[in-house]
Formats: C-alpha cells, sequence, structure tokens
C-alpha cells in the first residue's frame, strides 16, 4: 500500500500480541505521527515513548471513575433537552442528533462551555474530521498544499488551539475551588503542579475531541439502528430503565443497567465506530508463523474479528446475550477501544454517556426504523453511515 508492505492480523492472539504482550515492539507508525502532528502532536494519542507514558500516568485520574460521575448530571441533561425536541410520530435522523448531542455533552464536560455560543469548537472538529477523512483522497495530500480542506483545517484549527490557551489561561486566573469540575480545570491543575506543559494540554483538549466526538455518536447511533429493529429488545431495556431509574438517570443507576450495557456492546461488535487501526513494527517479529519484518505496517480491523464466524455463532445477528458471562471466547476477538496500554483512556466516559443518554431516550420513546436495516457504511476514519439513518419516534 502506497509503497509500504502491510498485513492484516486477523487472529485475536496475534491482535493481544501487538497490543498487549509485545507491545513494546510495535509503534503507532510515521505516517499517522506526522499527519497528526500539528493538531496533537503533543498529546496522548500520538506521542510515544517517555513522553506517552509520563502523560499517561498524569491524565489518567481525570478518568476514573469518581471524577467521571460528576459528568453524567450534564450528559442526562443534554439527553433530556434532545428528547425535549422530540415529538410523536416525528422522523429522525438519529446520526445528526447524536452528533448534536455528543457535541454539546463534550463542550459542557471538556471544556464548560455551551457549544451554541462557542460554535468553534464543533466547527473545528469538523474541519478536523474532514481533513482526515481517509474515505476521500484529499486526506493523503500533504497539509502544505494548500487545497480548500486543508485551509480551512489549518484556520479552524488555529482558531481553536487560540480558544483552548485562552479558556486555559483564563482558569488558572481563577480561583481553584471555583473552577469547576470540566477536564480542563483537571489538566490546568496538572500544569500548576508541573506535571504536564501548556503545549501537551492544549493538544490533549484537541485530542479528547477528535477521538472522543464522532465515536461516542457512532456508538449511539449504531445501538439506535440495532433496537430500532428490534422492539422486543426495546421493550426490555424499558423495562430495565423503569426498574432502575426513578424518572431521571443518575450515575449510581448505571452499573444496573447490564441489559442496555450489553446492548451497547454488541452493537460495537456490529459496527465498531473505529473498524481498524494501525501499527508499525520496530523490528522484525513473527506472528501466528509468519515472519514480519521491521517497518511493516499492520493492520487490525476490529470489523473482520468481530464478525468472524471462528469466534461468534451467527455473527451478523444482534444477540447481546452474547455478552452475558463468559463465553470462552479469546479475549482480542472483542476489541472496540483497542487494548493493552494503549487501550482508549476514554471508555468509561464513552460508556458512560451512551448508557445515560440512551436510557433517557428510552424513557421516554420507542423506535421503528424507518431507512434501510442493511445502511451503506463508508470507511471514513471512523465506520459512517452512507446516509441518513431515520427513525420513526413513537412516544411511550
Ligand atoms: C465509542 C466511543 C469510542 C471508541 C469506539 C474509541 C476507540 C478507541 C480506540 C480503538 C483507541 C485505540 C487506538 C490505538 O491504539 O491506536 C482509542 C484511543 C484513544 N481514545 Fe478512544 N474511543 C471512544 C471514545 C473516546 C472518548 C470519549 C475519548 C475522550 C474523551 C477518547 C480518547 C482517546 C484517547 C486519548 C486515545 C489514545 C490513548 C493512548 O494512546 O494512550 N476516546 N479509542
Amino acid at each position: 500500500m502506497f509503497g509500504t508492505d502491510a498485513c492484516m492480523i486477523a487472529h485475536p492472539d496475534a491482535v493481544q500480541r501487538v497490543l498487549l504482550d509485545d507491545h513494546e515492539a510495535f509503534g503507532k507508525g510515521e505516517v499517522l505521527t506526522r499527519n497528526l502532528a500539528d493538531a496533537m502532536g503533543e498529546g496522548l494519542f500520538v506521542s510515544g515513548g517517555d513522553q506517552w507514558e509520563n502523560q499517561r500516568t498524569q491524565v489518567q485520574p481525570a478518568f476514573y471513575r469518581k471524577q467521571l460521575h460528576t459528568y453524567v448530571p450534564e450528559m442526562q441533561s443534554t439527553a433530556a433537552e434532545t428528547v425535549e425536541q422530540w415529538r410523536d410520530g416525528m422522523v429522525v435522523d438519529v446520526n445528526d442528533t447524536m452528533t448534536a448531542t455528543t457535541m454539546d455533552v463534550l463542550g459542557r464536560t471538556l471544556f464548560g462551555v455551551d457549544v451554541r455560543e462557542n460554535p468553534i469548537v464543533s466547527e473545528a472538529s469538523d474541519a478536523i474530521l474532514t481533513r482526515f477523512d481517509t474515505s476521500r483522497f484529499w486526506s493523503f495530500l500533504p497539509d502544505r498544499l494548500p487545497t480548500p480542506t486543508n485551509r480551512r483545517y489549518r484556520r479552524k484549527l488555529d482558531k481553536l488551539q487560540q480558544f483552548v490557551d485562552d479558556l486555559a489561561r483564563q482558569r488558572r486566573q481563577q480561583d481553584p475551588e471555583n473552577r469547576g469540575d470540566d477536564l480542563l480545570s483537571l489538566l490546568v491543575g496538572f500544569v500548576e503542579a508541573g506535571d504536564l506543559t501548556v503545549d501537551e494540554l492544549r493538544d490533549n483538549m484537541v485530542t479528547f475531541l477528535f477521538a472522543g466526538h464522532e465515536t461516542t455518536a457512532l456508538g449511539l447511533t449504531y445501538t439506535l439502528l440495532c433496537l430500532a429493529q428490534h422492539p422486543d429488545r426495546q421493550a426490555d431495556l424499558q423495562a430495565e430503565v423503569d426498574a432502575v431509574c426513578d424518572g431521571r438517570v443518575t450515575a449510581g443507576d448505571l452499573p444496573e443497567l447490564e441489559r442496555l450495557e450489553h446492548a451497547i456492546d454488541e452493537a460495537l461488535r456490529l459496527y465498531p465506530p473505529v473498524y481498524m487501526f494501525f501499527r508499525e513494527a520496530k523490528r522484525d517479529v513473527t506472528l501466528q508463523g509468519y515472519d514480519i519484518p521491521a517497518g511493516t505496517t499492520l493492520v487490525l480491523p476490529q470489523w473482520a474479528v468481530h464478525r468472524d464466524p471462528a469466534w461468534w455463532d451467527d455473527p451478523e445477528t444482534f444477540r447481546p446475550e452474547r455478552f452475558d458471562g463468559d463465553a470462552g471466547r479469546p479475549e482480542y476477538a472483542y476489541f472496540p477501544f483497542g487494548g493493552g496500554p494503549r487501550h482508549c483512556i476514554g471508555m468509561r466516559f464513552a460508556r458512560m454517556e451512551m448508557k445515560t443518554v440512551l436510557a433517557t431516550l428510552l424513557d421516554e420513546y420507542s423506535f421503528e426504523l424507518v431507512s434501510d436495516p442493511d445502511p451503506d457504511l463508508i470507511a471514513s476514519t471512523n465506520l459512517k453511515p452512507g446516509g441518513p439513518i431515520e427513525i420513526a419516534l413513537d412516544v411511550r
């Protein structure tokens, strides 16, 4: 591919070796590092070696369960605002709706701002995703070519970086007691303690936006796509929500929403928002008996492994009970959030958000799929629907 040797790793044991057992033998790869350097080179997603390790240790507490619990009320009220705009019988494109909802959640929990008043956050997120939309040829053109996409990307990225710098500066002038709980305030605290540089703070804020927005919106969209085709499953989840939640979903309710958790797991199996990602071998290695020379690009395809009949019975069918108990399949037959030391730091955040939003929606409405049950999908940076996912709303 493009003058480099690449191979696809489709056996869970080999995926585990690359991500976990021998992870130090594999890097993120030069193409990714170079492409994302301007936007988030000093952030967690792109950095490597000691810098990555230090940062991961410093930033990790911001993603501990207790900290994340403080975000659940924002997640709940954002979802409730979405529901308030709905009416019985309406048909909505859930991808659009969930994209807006997750953007609102990120604006509030990352930056402590309302994105409707600060459109730069969502505009920059759009510009970054368009720039790196791997289903379009332009994503392979170098940044320095003045294409319209590159120019817009540059402009919006500059503005976003300025916005983050300004917000961080304002926070530092505030008394720590009154800064609020958003991720920006936590990272500002790390900068003051000398654990993070100002550049690392900025690049991590951009990283969370890039890594956390579209992925979570797609997770929600695909769970709704699956549920809208299975009224019996919806009824089952609604019974669970009624039994567990007393009107408004709280952080304490989330561990008890087990069937909802499994419905999300199963949707992420069938439609993993990150459908493949890459590593580069730093030295010669042997995987499953194949010799892989240093410099080879390895493709780790969730899409293929999650639908492999060797590990999954009737793999095309939505069946959440697969996730009840231990099914005896290899651990890395399922890796929607990656694995090993570089697994998604936002996994718990995303899971909490998806559960809170879905429980809030299911409490008020049932869903019926209007558009194609087998939608076209686009292999972009993430796995995106090719057209609207239209769902009719039926008030409970
Ligand atoms: C359903 C939603 C999500 C999915 C499917 C997802 C998936 C992934 C995957 C597969 C990786 C590993 C990439 C690799 O190893 O090359 C990753 C890494 C990462 N994700 Fe997520 N993610 C989601 C939500 C989030 C959220 C909400 C945030 C932040 C608020 C986030 C932040 C990150 C970061 C910073 C990394 C890099 C971690 C590191 O290298 O130390 N993600 N994600």
